[in-house]
């Protein structure tokens, strides 16, 4: 990787051999070159855009990071890229407090930060990132990393002031003090997660849009499915598919897809996906599109791979639909979030039991200190928040979380499931290696929860006539 070094063609020009690094590759730019490269160039006009819809939300939210932490200057950086190896990156991905507070998404700059400096009225709130250079200086044509020739137009300083309807700087007028505050501050981090359990209309529309990519990238998993049946690895097929549609509709997936086929359902977070896709098993994927807001659903449906459930995979699917619901209905304004869960627990337990698989009863099994037996064919929680992150929120506190109360904006999952191991010995062998989640993404309103993942199928009934419309 080469540096964000911004020398002139002048200063490059005067000790071209101890300037440049000894590679096995890098040839020293000829005299011909450094004298044309950078001339010739059309002027870019700019005309500034009006301000993206999110920019007045964003603001909103800095107004109330300043009320919380008057006095105090605030440092929120957008994180930087990431090696992958030698000198290949991780597609850069801006911190998701940046991008709250910023309005700046899939679009974000590596190495930007928002700063709030305080005043007595509050704080002057600038955005400091790196400017595009010049074509006058190396920087333009030679570095690989962030220069223009290499990865394509960066923005400037007023079209960034324009676009997010916020005061700009270049990255180098930003100076770190010793009494900053920045995220590795406990209470600075739990603010700004706290800060995102509620969501605000514009929040409320992207994840609807994620959910709807969603739902149109099941349906092309759907329709991989023969081809997915015949390949050695048919999981990399769905992830694939997937893939697909959610770099072509989205900013990319939320987070790494499960496609776990088989027995490999029950392992919760199977993302090695090289596992075949067999006619008679079920495929249980686990995926979100996010947005290029950075918004992402998450979603999980189980899927017969040759269209119909078995009768006993049928039964247990139902059993998880039943949970499902179970946890739709708890979900009322005013309760514990906590509700939620338990509501999907009281019908896991029931079902295991009735089952014959536990050593005590469903009502034993559900005491809070003496029970859990259930828990081994279920050990994952029903819900978490969902939002910037797919498991957002995870720094608010646990009074304002698991024990918080659910209020109209708040979006999360529903998502029980039941998963019995290939070789767990405490369930009939007609039971091993099935594993069903369903997984939905809920928005709590005025009137209640709304699934925004209603439209794609749930029933068992519903999951065949699905499979079977989609490849007619
Ligand atoms: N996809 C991870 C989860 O469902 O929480
Ligand atoms: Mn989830
Ligand atoms: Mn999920």
């Amino acid at each position: 990787m080469s540096t964000g070094s911004s020398d002139t063609i002048a200063q490059a020009t005067d000790d071209d051999a101890a300037k440049t690094p000894v590679t096995n590759r890098k040839q020293p730019f000829p005299r011909g070159f450094l004298d044309t490269i950078s001339t010739g160039w059309a002027e870019r006009p700019e005309s500034l855009p009006a301000a993206r819809p999110q920019a007045a939300y964003a603001a909103a939210r800095r107004d109330k990071v300043s009320a919380a932490f008057a006095g105090r200057r605030l440092v929120i950086p957008a994180g930087s890229l990431k090696q992958r190896s030698n000198d290949t990156d991780y597609p850069f991905r801006a911190h998701s407090a940046f991008a709250h507070l910023t309005g700046w998404a899939a679009d974000a700059e590596p190495d930007s930060v928002l700063v709030f400096d305080p005043t007595d009225a509050g704080h002057d709130v600038t955005l400091y990132f790196r400017e595009r250079a010049d074509r006058t200086t190396t920087e333009f044509y030679a570095d690989a990393t962030v220069g223009e020739f290499w990865i394509g137009p960066r923005p400037s300083l007023a079209g960034v002031a324009a676009d997010l309807a916020i005061a700009t700087d270049h990255l180098a007028a930003f100076t770190a003090g010793a009494d900053d505050v920045a995220l590795d501050d406990a209470d600075l981090a739990r603010f700004v997660s706290e800060l995102r359990l509620v969501k605000d209309e514009y929040e409320i529309a992207e994840m609807r849009r994620a959910v709807d990519i969603t739902a149109q990238g099941f349906d092309d998993i759907i329709r991989a499915l023969p081809e997915a049946a015949v390949h050695a690895r048919g999981e990399r097929v769905v992830e694939g598919v997937f893939h697909r549609r959610a770099r072509e509709d989205g900013n990319g997936e939320g987070y790494d897809t499960i496609a776990a086929s088989g027995p490999h359902a029950c392992y919760l977070h199977w993302t090695r996906n090289d596992g075949t896709v067999v006619p008679g098993d079920l495929i249980l994927v686990d995926a979100g599109v996010e947005a290029d807001s950075l918004y992402t659903a998450d979603i999980t449906r189980t899927l017969p791979v040759n269209g119909t459930f078995t009768e006993v995979q049928r039964k247990v699917y139902e059993a998880v639909r039943e949970a499902a619901d179970a946890a739709f209905a708890a979900a009322k304004n005013g309760v514990r979030f906590r509700t939620v869960h338990e509501a999907a627990m009281q019908v896991i337990a029931a079902r295991v039991a009735e089952w014959g698989l536990l050593p005590v009863t469903a009502e034993e099994a559900l005491d809070a200190d003496a029970g859990g037996q259930h828990r081994r064919y279920m050990v994952h929680g029903t819900s978490h928040h969902l939002g910037i992150d797919v498991h957002d929120c995870a720094q608010a506190r646990r009074e304002m979380y698991y024990d918080g109360i659910l209020e109209p904006g708040m979006v999360f999952t529903i998502e029980p499931g039941l998963y019995f191991q290939i070789d767990d010995l405490t369930v009939p062998e007609e039971l091993r290696g099935i594993g069903v989640r369903i997984e939905d993404d809920i928005v709590m309103t005025e009137d209640g929860p709304v699934n925004l993942s209603a439209g794609i199928p749930r029933t068992a009934d519903e999951v065949e006539a699905w499979i079977a419309r989609v490849q007619a």
